[in-house]
């Protein structure tokens, strides 16, 4: 299982970073929020651009915004490996993903807990990551919505009946016990579990196996 840490809920971000920097998460999994699409906002990106200063690792950016398309021009100049946008965008969602994947980058799409999985069939062809969010977007620290393991069930049958190379992430609510309905997901996004203990090690040894 892949460890992706969001440091949404960190209290002192570059300590943070740096501390996670030692440990072997995959990915810094970072948060964007427009106050539009989900009601918090996070650092401008002025602000945000700066984390390259505290961590190497590669990044999987999660856009919860509005517009998107300024947002992955900016994120795209930074050590990304994915970024992912929301499936429920009043946008061309195609024309979307080729716009991430035209700065050589992999793209994603997230669901809401109620948006049904196969809303993503369209878009599986494209598709290198699909977040499925087992809790509200906008705020860590939210338990696991029960039910969404039936969703991550039934998008595996739907990516492996379309061939398609798209990873399943499971976002949201997740920890030692919770972790244990998302065995068919290639990453974990954990945040509160992993930060509100010292031995951030620790934490992600106990959601890797
Ligand atoms: C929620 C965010 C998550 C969140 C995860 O909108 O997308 O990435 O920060 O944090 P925890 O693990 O605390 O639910
Ligand atoms: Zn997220």
């Amino acid at each position: 299982m892949l460890i992706s840490t969001s440091f949404l809920s960190s209290k002192n971000i570059p300590k943070d970073l740096m501390k996670l920097n030692k440990t072997d998460t995959d990915y810094i999994h970072v948060d964007v929020m427009d106050s539009k699409f989900v009601k918090n906002k996070s650092l401008p990106f002025s602000e945000m651009k700066n984390i390259y200063k505290y961590t190497d690792k590669r990044l999987d950016v999660h856009l919860m915004v509005k517009n998107p398309y300024k947002y992955i021009e900016q994120y795209a100049t930074l050590n990304v490996e994915y970024i992912t946008v929301h499936l429920e965008l009043d946008e061309d969602i195609e024309d979307l993903l080729n716009y991430i994947k035209s700065f050589g980058l992999k793209c994603g799409l997230a669901i809401k807990p109620t948006t049904p999985v196969k809303d993503l069939v369209p878009f599986l062809p494209l598709l290198d990551l699909v977040i499925v969010m087992s809790v509200e977007p906008g705020q860590g620290g939210q338990e696991f919505i029960s039910g969404i393991e039936d969703k991550i069930k039934e998008l595996k049958t739907l990516i492996q009946e379309y061939k398609s190379k798209a990873l399943i992430s499971v976002d949201g609510g997740i920890n030692e016990e919770t972790k244990k309905l998302c065995s068919a997901a290639s990453i974990l996004v954990s945040g509160s579990f992993i930060l509100k203990e010292d031995d951030f090690q620790k934490q992600i040894d106990k959601l890797r196996n």
